[in-house]
């Protein structure tokens, strides 16, 4: 009994110290990518500005939570007569993110967090939004949680990503490409994201495909009204 609940525990410090190596290699490539992450981006992003627009159509609420802003892509989108609080994981991406605020005159707060681990308290914000976060955290259901954690009951997370495609060859050409990706750049290109909002235990509202092939969608979710063990305890 004794040697199982050993075990056990082992498996769990192992399983955490594996998590926090590729959290670590994650912000190292984020971090090494910076410098180059707009240019790369200068196409796709003819696409994704208006995609940002669509995930900001609608955040309301005096405080918002910007889920790993990176180079600071949604700061022309934040609403004006909100309190904006951006966090990433990437000291690097998150530097640039500032001249950019600084430049536009957005007075957004950045500050550099692990979405795994928010330093936020429960119920700290009114909303949130992530574009192409998650397929970059290494426990993506862990960081939605978070989210769940700090964003009031009935609160929106609306999530910009990316998800592996259904067709037989892409899908598999996908995974095959997938550790490169994350080597090189840092996403997952072959990740879930529908079902890891889903198993986060937020609630999915709407999910509007954005593209042709299937792979670009937009999340619409929202924090439940009660959090868990509040209706048992209501309802005695
Ligand atoms: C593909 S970039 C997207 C950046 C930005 N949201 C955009 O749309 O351009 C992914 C971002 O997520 C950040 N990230 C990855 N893991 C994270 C974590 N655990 N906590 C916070 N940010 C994280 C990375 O540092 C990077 O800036």
């Amino acid at each position: 009994m004794l040697s199982r609940r050993l075990k056990m525990c082992c498996a769990a410090i192992g399983s955490d110290m594996v998590q926090d190596q590729e959290t670590t290699k994650t912000a190292r490539r984020y971090d090494r990518i910076s410098r180059f992450y707009d240019w790369m981006e200068i196409l796709p992003e003819c696409f994704y500005g208006p995609w940002r627009k669509q995930a900001w159509v609608g955040i309301d609420g005096k405080k918002i939570l910007e889920i790993g802003v990176g180079t600071g892509k949604n700061l022309t989108y934040h609403p004006q007569a909100a309190s904006v609080t951006g966090i990433d994981l990437s000291e690097r991406m998150l530097s640039r993110a500032r001249e950019m605020a600084q430049a536009m005159s957005n007075p957004a707060r950045l500050l550099q967090m692990d979405a795994q681990e928010l330093q936020f308290g429960a119920d700290a914000f009114d909303a949130a939004v992530g574009t192409f976060v998650f397929c970059s955290v290494p426990d993506p259901i862990t960081g939605l949680q978070e989210v769940k954690r700090v964003v009031k009951p009935g609160g929106r997370v609306v999530l910009l990503e990316h998800v592996r495609s259904s067709n037989l060859i892409l899908g598999k050409l996908m995974d095959w490409l997938d550790p490169f990706v994350v080597r090189m750049m840092g996403p997952h290109i072959n990740r879930d994201p529908i079902a890891n909002v889903k198993n986060s235990g937020l609630l999915i509202e709407d999910i509007r495909g954005l593209d042709n092939i299937g792979i670009f969608k937009l999340v619409q979710a929202r924090v439940p009204e009660e959090r868990e063990g509040e209706g048992a305890m209501k309802h005695g």
